[in-house]
């Protein structure tokens, strides 16, 4: 069967971090799942070139247009390419090809009596690139709560409302059309509270696709995105890849981010469904990864990218972590020392460990090939590894990772259990008979267990699947194995093991994380380089300050930071967030400042309380979890990460300045 799945076609207004990557990273895991299935998969990807923010980023730049987005869409397709992501189409929607697929949809709508040219004066959102209807001037938006602008414009109208009855239906008949659950409720709800028409073209904004004949209006940049899911499987193109297009649609999956359902679950069928075409199968919207609390993002600058993880802990250390730590769907806190510890627990003593131990002992005591399992029956490892393997393929299936990867890792620990307590190393120093039949028994069971854990793990880790497949003596890669065919006791005895060789080395956890935000660092600033001479980098907790070519700042600089004696009057925890402390604290100012910091972990309320602290009073105010947090607290930040705040020897006043 053929499967065709989807990531977003991701903005280029900055390089990826490992949000974007988290996205990618599922798309491809399930691709190699569906592949060992025996589906056909098909998997696009690509870069949204238009619309406003994009345009500003552009400006900012310095650079034209086409050579910035050539540039930012070359970072993207590398970014992927560095870390070994499958796709099979990487689509650009400043493609000419592009150009013909949105063109063709327009043309297909309006010929179908859903296109009608109106006026709009309204409330819009650039950040979401969204009409905010029932707003009024300066309202916030209801997606991202920045301020919304005010707009007039002549635009072309796709006539949503003609849909509501039928993507009602379309949700209530197919609830797995939207998964979680919990986005098909936000989703009904939007639908129930009517809908109405959109505007799909602009005015206001050049930098986009234009409408035929009509030279004033470029496509709104929705419309133009998602049919980029369409030209990336071939349409728009020459006779050959319209019918490969024909062939691959509709979408089986469209993998999103749940800040994008609304498009991808009412505005696209509403499209396709206007154009007569077929309707994806099935929108899955994951959660977000936080930082610091809250949504990792270009815009906000709290981001963590991909490269500077995947040099110390590897490629596949970051696809085990996002794909084991976070339960998919939901939202997750990216913490560097979760990561590590991730890796050190589960891939270097785990199923790093149980491979070399299970191969070192084939090869000390066996002459390096897999030893015969004797005629005896089959015991409790080879029950659970049966189970293991319909369990995990369930787990996948239904795109529940973490716990897929769980069960095999369950399966691990049954088998190291199993190797303690049968000491092989004691059976083969007795030389006799029986100690022998035994010692070929248990490891047969580990190797063969771990050839499944190998099979089962190749859509999260293809790459050591691959090395521990190999060192089984198996030839190829488990990405040929099918997963229906996958059964305890192939394992061929007398098989010659391959050369033994350590998959995870263990990371000494201090050294790796520093190691990491070093190299963060350094990817920042080639950030900056590359979005061009203008653009300011993304700020990092520190550089409010422009520093000098030697890294020096002036006097003047430094006057700029208000740094304040502060008494702390009220501390509480922030719910759902365990670093965070919501304080109110006097600097001298007719009113207590509101300041949330991340310290949650090392100080309690209680201590807070009447302490005095170090206050940035200039930042600018940021809202966390949605408490203002209006100045910033002053702490040495130790190498675990833990925080110790700065104070006095002496007793200050409350509101004295530090200079
Ligand atoms: O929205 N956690 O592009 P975009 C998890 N061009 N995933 C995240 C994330 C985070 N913190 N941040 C980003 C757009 N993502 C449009 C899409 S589709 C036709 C057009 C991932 O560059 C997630 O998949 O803002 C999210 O939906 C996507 O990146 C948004 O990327
Ligand atoms: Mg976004």
């Amino acid at each position: 069967m053929k499967y065709f799945l989807t990531t977003p076609i991701y903005y280029v207004n900055a390089a990826p971090h490992i949000g974007h990557a988290y996205s990618t990273i599922v798309a491809d895991a399930i691709k190699r799942f569906r592949q060992m299935k025996g589906d056909e998969v098909f998997l696009v990807t690509g870069t949204d070139e238009h619309g406003q923010h994009v345009e500003r980023a552009v400006k900012d730049s310095g650079l034209t247009p086409q050579e910035f987005t050539d540039r930012i869409a070359a970072a993207w397709r590398a970014q992927w390419d560095e870390l070994h992501l499958a796709y099979d189409s990487f689509i650009r929607t400043t493609s000419p090809q592009h150009h013909r697929t949105v063109q063709w949809l327009f043309d297909r709508c309006r010929q179908n009596g859903y296109v009608y040219k109106g006026q709009y004066t309204g409330q819009y959102c650039v950040n979401c690139e969204l009409y905010v209807n029932d707003a009024g001037p300066g309202d916030p938006c209801p997606n991202c709560g920045r301020p919304t602008e005010t707009v007039t414009e002549e635009n072309f109208f796709f006539k949503l409302s003609a849909f509501e009855g039928k993507l009602l239906k379309l949700h209530e008949e197919h609830p797995e059309f939207i998964q979680p659950e919990s986005r098909r409720n936000e989703v009904l709800s939007f639908l129930r509270s009517g809908l109405r028409d959109l505007s799909i073209s602009r005015t206001s904004i050049t930098w986009g696709i234009p409408v035929p004949g009509e030279p004033k209006h470029v496509f709104y940049v929705w419309f133009d995105a998602l049919s980029a899911y369409m030209t990336g499987i071939g349409y728009g193109g020459d006779a050959q890849q319209v019918a490969q297009a024909e062939k691959l649609w509709p979408a089986d999956l469209h993998l999103v981010g749940k800040e994008i359902v609304r498009f991808h679950a009412i505005y696209w069928p509403a499209f396709l469904m206007a154009a007569g075409l077929p309707l994806p199968k099935r929108i899955f919207a994951h959660g977000w990864l936080l930082f610091q609390e809250e949504k990792m993002s270009k815009s906000r600058g709290n981001i963590v990218r991909p490269s500077p993880i995947a040099r110390v802990v590897g490629i596949e250390g970051l696809r085990y972590y996002l794909l084991r730590d976070i339960v998919f769907g939901q939202d997750g806190n990216f913490s560097y020392d979760a990561l590590v510890t991730r890796y050190n627990s589960d891939l270097a003593n785990g199923l790093g460990n149980l491979a070399s131990r299970t191969l070192t002992m084939i090869s000390k005591y066996c002459g390096g090939a897999i030893p015969d399992p004797g005629g005896s029956a089959e015991g409790d490892i080879a029950r659970q590894g049966r189970e293991t393997i319909s369990q995990a393929a369930a787990c996948f299936e239904n795109f529940e990772f973490s716990r897929a990867l769980e069960a095999v890792w369950a399966l691990q620990a049954a088998v190291d259990k199993y190797i303690v307590e049968n000491k092989p190393w004691a059976l083969a120093e007795r030389g006799d008979a029986e100690p022998k039949a035994q010692l070929g028994r248990v490891l047969y069971t580990a190797a063969e267990a771990l050839r499944i854990a190998a099979a089962l793990l190749y859509p999260v880790l293809p790459a050591s699947a691959e090395r521990i497949w190999q060192q089984l003596g198996q030839a190829g890669s488990p990405a040929q194995q099918r997963l229906n065919a996958l059964a305890w006791g192939q394992l061929p005895a007398g098989q010659k093991i391959g050369k033994i060789e350590g998959v995870f080395p263990r990371l000494d956890k201090a050294e790796a994380i520093q190691k990491m935000q070093g190299l963060e660092e350094e990817a920042q600033k080639e950030q900056a380089a590359l979005l061009g001479k203008k653009a300011t980098p993304a700020p990092p907790a520190a550089a409010a300050v422009p520093a000098a070519a030697d890294g020096k700042i002036s006097i003047d600089d430094f006057a700029r930071v208000d740094m304040r004696v502060g008494l702390v009057k009220s501390a509480e925890r922030v719910k759902g967030a365990d670093k965070l402390l919501h304080m109110m604290v006097d600097i001298g100012e007719p009113a207590p400042r509101s300041i949330v910091a991340g310290i949650a972990l090392a100080y309690t309320p209680e201590q807070m309380v009447g302490r005095k602290v170090v206050i940035v009073a200039n930042l600018q105010p940021r809202k966390l979890r949605g408490i203002e947090s209006n100045g910033m607290i002053v702490a040495a930040s130790l190498e675990n990460g833990a925080p110790v705040l700065a104070g006095f020897l002496e007793d200050v006043p409350v509101g004295a300045r530090l200079k």
